[in-house]
């Protein structure tokens, strides 16, 4: 097992891999939330920033289909659970027990997603026949986006802390979102026949309230109270259900680090697939950025020797945050950067894009997305909304049944594409279904 622990980026606390419930840095308050534990490894690990053409050009033989199966022994999550005493054979029967019920409830369990060269795409930006777009299509995985695969592994730690005695009740778990990070837990719960409340703003579309129904959730609509604080008053009363006891059950590494275990397993998987393409590395991958969990663990993971974090112009506090943490003379080094927290990742105000499911008004995981950028030498893009218009248009035509938030790391490719060479290979996510 390569885990060994939980250090936070902020305050360096660590936390020993054995320890249940991981969830926040033990320095997290209800005051200060400006702490997040990232992922130790020991020697021999797959995670570390960074990429060495030709390291992984080694096909496996018959790895299993399910990524938590395939990928195990790198995983945080399964790294617990092993110190603790469950071995190989226990943790894939809890594997596969509890895909097995995602199946059932979602149409589909955990599988590989698609991962190949687009031709239309490719065509369409005037890429050569040795260069091109690459796509990796999350469309059709658990709950329509990439979000299932970073709240399966806090959900496996849970079941792991009840087989191992950690866990003898069964709290709620909570999460605050109103779109497909809300879909996937009430999906993921529904599975594991476990309660979970929702908290959403009021203006929730009605589509997404419904799903929700019938996936059996608690949904509570957050109006803004005139005692809150300021910020999201979803993100508030789901914070008072964490303190009540519910269990975080969310997308936001400050939140929930083991939400930064899973995410990797998409990037390993390109890796895999490239591989069996006969293709060592990607030269750029474009991943869109909303709270920043999803860029965090695949910037950890993607072998792309470029990285390009992509906010939209209506809401780009990563941006704003790079530029002010470059202004500070940090040069955008994360470990410079981090205790300069609230002053240089503030609240975005009145957010609006057609790329709604990136609205967060705060990047909660910045400093995983600084370290992928900032090891590789690049800068956050913020793509106009003409470019996240023209994107979904153009992922729609060359035939991903996409949402314009899930096409928007294509936005990216277009706001640079005069930069690019024809040659390169560059690979975007297509991150979410249409709705
Ligand atoms: C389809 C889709 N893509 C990308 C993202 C961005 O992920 P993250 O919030 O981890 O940055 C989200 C959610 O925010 C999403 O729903
Ligand atoms: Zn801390």
């Amino acid at each position: 097992m390569r885990v060994t622990g939980w250090r936070c980026a902020v305050c360096a606390a660590t936390v020993d891999i054995a320890t249940p419930f991981p969830w926040r840095c033990p320095n997290s308050t209800k005051h200060d939330r400006r702490h997040v534990l990232q992922i130790v490894e020991g020697d021999g690990g797959h995670g570390d920033v960074g990429f060495e053409p030709g390291s992984r050009l080694v096909a496996e033989p018959e790895p299993d289909a399910n990524p938590y199966i395939r990928y195990d022994h790198d995983l945080a999550w399964a790294a617990y659970a092993d110190v603790n005493g469950l071995d190989d054979t226990a943790r894939r029967r809890l594997v596969r027990d509890l895909d097995t019920a995602v199946g059932a409830v979602a149409g589909t369990g955990f599988v590989p997603t698609p991962f190949g060269r687009s031709a239309a795409l490719s065509d369409a930006l005037g890429f050569t026949d040795g260069g091109g777009v690459w796509v990796k299509d999350e469309t059709g995985g658990v709950g329509g986006s990439q979000k299932a695969r970073h709240l399966f592994t806090i959900l496996l730690h849970l079941r792991a802390a009840e087989e191992l005695g950690h866990l003898t009740t069964r709290p709620p778990l909570a999460i605050a979102s109103c779109g497909n990070a809300a879909l996937a837990a009430a999906t993921l719960a529904r599975a594991a026949d476990w309660s979970i409340d929702v908290f959403v703003p009021t203006w929730m579309t009605a589509g997404f309230g419904d799903e929700l129904d019938r996936l059996g959730a608690r949904t509570h609509r957050c109006e803004r109270r005139s005692s809150d604080p300021p910020g999201d008053p979803a993100m508030f009363r789901f914070r008072q259900a964490v303190a009540a006891g519910a269990i975080p059950f969310t997308v936001q590494g400050p939140e929930n680090a083991l939400a930064l275990d899973g995410g990797r397993t998409i990037g390993w998987e390109i890796r895999d697939q490239l591989v069996g393409a006969g293709i060592d590395h990607l030269d750029r991958i474009f991943v869109q950025v909303g709270g920043g969990a999803f860029a965090a663990c695949l910037g950890a993971t993607a072998p792309a020797r470029r990285f390009h974090a992509v906010q939209t112009e209506g809401c780009a506090p990563l941006a704003r945050a790079w530029g002010r943490a470059l202004e500070a003379g940090t040069d955008g080094r994360p470990e410079l950067a981090a205790p300069l927290w609230a002053e240089l990742m503030v609240p975005w105000r009145d957010p609006h894009s057609v790329a709604d499911g990136i609205l967060d008004d705060e990047t909660y995981d910045w400093i995983g997305v600084f370290e992928a950028i900032g090891a590789r030498g690049d800068v956050p893009i913020v793509a106009t909304e003409a470019d996240v218009v023209a994107a979904h248009r153009l992922a729609q035509a060359a035939g991903f049944d996409v949402s314009p938030t899930g096409s928007a790391g294509l936005a990216g490719l277009l706001a640079t594409i005069e930069t690019i060479q024809p040659t390169e290979q560059v690979a975007v996510v297509m991150s979410g279904v249409a709705r």
